[in-house]
């Protein structure tokens, strides 16, 4: 028995459908509301409220903390799955099998090679360019050189165009990071894993062998995971919309890689570590810095710190917490900041501030911890967190492709000037 919602504006009575999800979230379908009440519309600044679409992708409970990827947990896909496999898993919706995942990796790889010319772009940015807006642009540019990758509106094209940038975008991640390094670029080495082949793309000496490093690799694949998707956060949402209008692959997931920059955002986990930085840096006073935070008329925030959807743990922060005390500890590193990051989150959490506003340290709060260790510069951990969500992004924008989504196309409240006539210049 479909439930109802009604509204009433002016004594007139408004039915609505209300859809109910697979996890029992129900939704108030409005689909009809302007033409039903001759043009009322919603507001809704930052969608808080608003459902963009139906999705069979990823299932959060900001709640309970619950976070599940086509129903797997978090949790078990961190500790049991590898990354190729949770990108399969995202995109096509199972977990696959040996010879599925053997031929996606084949697939992948025979697409691991990128056009030199792309290095004549890579050559124009200036070594002080930040890799999350080089990135953006070569995976823009790649378009030029797939042409291909346009017009995918079957599932055989679209195939093909994921492939493509599922093996050439770690090959432009670690190209932005070494051309600031001013090291060679190459293509790292098919014969190994996905991710073990990015590490080696990104920190290979040209004057000597590569040695793979379990525990790096391992952390690398578990962090990679732990961003795969995260449902209709504002990356994927500008993905989904891009996409919408038939923008092909490769532009929609450029838009996405800009919206992710953002320090509200993806950019979060280096703004923390330039936070943590600043008060390592200070003496150590966390006691300060959560005074600025809590200040209206201080600007300062603190990043790493609270969530649009969870509002009692980011299940990711937990598992990112334990595994850099692990790798830190594995690679007998002592970094002063995680001590502080502990003590910040320590007093934070049991501070009124932070506990009514429901505020808890969120996936990039511990997550550049890692990144540190593994040795990664701090402008490029934003790069990683693209890395890590570029299968959830991909899957995101097949969904919404396969489902015919209509193009996206808000509406508003228009609060400006009402009809005036245009006034001569020598009358003004
Ligand atoms: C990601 O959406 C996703 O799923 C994103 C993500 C993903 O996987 O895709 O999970 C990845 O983006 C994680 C978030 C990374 N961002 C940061 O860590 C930046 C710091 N956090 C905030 O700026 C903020 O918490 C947001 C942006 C994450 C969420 O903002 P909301 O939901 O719009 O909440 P809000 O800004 O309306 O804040 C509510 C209140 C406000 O105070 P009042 O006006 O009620 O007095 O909480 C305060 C805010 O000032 N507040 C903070 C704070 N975050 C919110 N105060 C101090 N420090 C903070 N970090």
């Amino acid at each position: 028995m479909t439930k109802i919602a009604t509204l009433e504006i002016d004594g007139n009575k408004y039915e609505f459908p209300i859809i109910k999800g697979t996890e029992d979230e129900l939704g108030i379908d409005i689909k009809t509301l302007r033409a039903d009440t001759g043009g009322v519309t919603t507001i809704d600044p930052g969608y808080k409220n608003t459902g963009s679409c139906e999705s069979a992708i990823t299932f959060l409970d900001g709640e309970k903390g619950i976070l599940r990827y086509r129903g797997y947990s978090i949790e078990e896909l961190a500790e049991k799955a590898d990354f190729l496999e949770v990108c399969y898993l995202l995109i096509f919706g199972e977990l696959p099998t040996s010879e599925q995942l053997e031929k996606f990796d084949k697939d992948i790889k025979e697409e691991s090679q990128v056009d030199e010319d792309m290095k004549k772009i890579l050559d124009g940015f200036p070594k002080s360019a930040h890799p999350m807006g080089v990135l953006s642009s070569l995976t823009s540019a790649l378009i030029a050189f797939n042409p291909g990758s346009v017009d995918v509106d079957s599932e055989e094209a679209m195939y093909d165009a994921i492939v493509k940038i599922l093996a050439k975008f770690p090959v432009l991640a670690a190209w932005t990071m070494r051309k600031k390094k001013s090291l060679p670029l190459d293509y790292g080495d098919n014969s190994l894993g996905y991710v073990e082949n990015l590490h080696k793309m990104m920190f290979s000496k040209p004057n000597q062998s590569y040695e793979a490093n379990k525990i790096v690799n391992d952390a690398l694949d578990k962090l990679l995971i732990l961003h795969a998707d995260h449902e209709q956060n504002c990356s994927t949402s500008t993905v989904r919309i891009v996409g919408s209008s038939h923008a092909g692959l490769f532009a929609s997931l450029s838009a996405g890689i800009s919206a992710l920059w953002g320090p509200l955002h993806g950019g979060a986990n280096q703004a923390v570590i330039e936070m943590l930085e600043a008060i390592r840096e200070d003496g150590g006073d966390t006691a300060k810095y959560i005074a600025k935070a809590k200040d209206k008329n201080d600007p300062f925030r603190l990043m790493g710190f609270g969530h649009r959807v969870y509002k009692n743990f980011d299940p990711r922060a937990k598992i990112i917490k334990k595994s850099a005390e692990e790798v830190l500890s594995d690679l007998g590193i002592e970094d002063p900041v995680l001590d502080i990051a502990k003590g910040l989150a320590e007093v934070a959490l049991k501070d009124d501030y932070f506990v009514q506003r429901k505020l808890y340290p969120n996936v990039d709060f511990y997550s550049g911890i890692i990144y540190r260790a593994l040795g990664i510069p701090t402008d490029m951990f934003t790069v990683m967190f693209a890395l890590g969500r570029l299968p959830g992004w991909i899957a995101q924008w097949r969904e919404m492709r396969l489902r015919k989504e209509p193009i996206g196309r808000p509406r508003q409240i228009y609060i400006g000037e009402n009809h005036r006539k245009f006034t001569a210049i020598t009358n003004r």
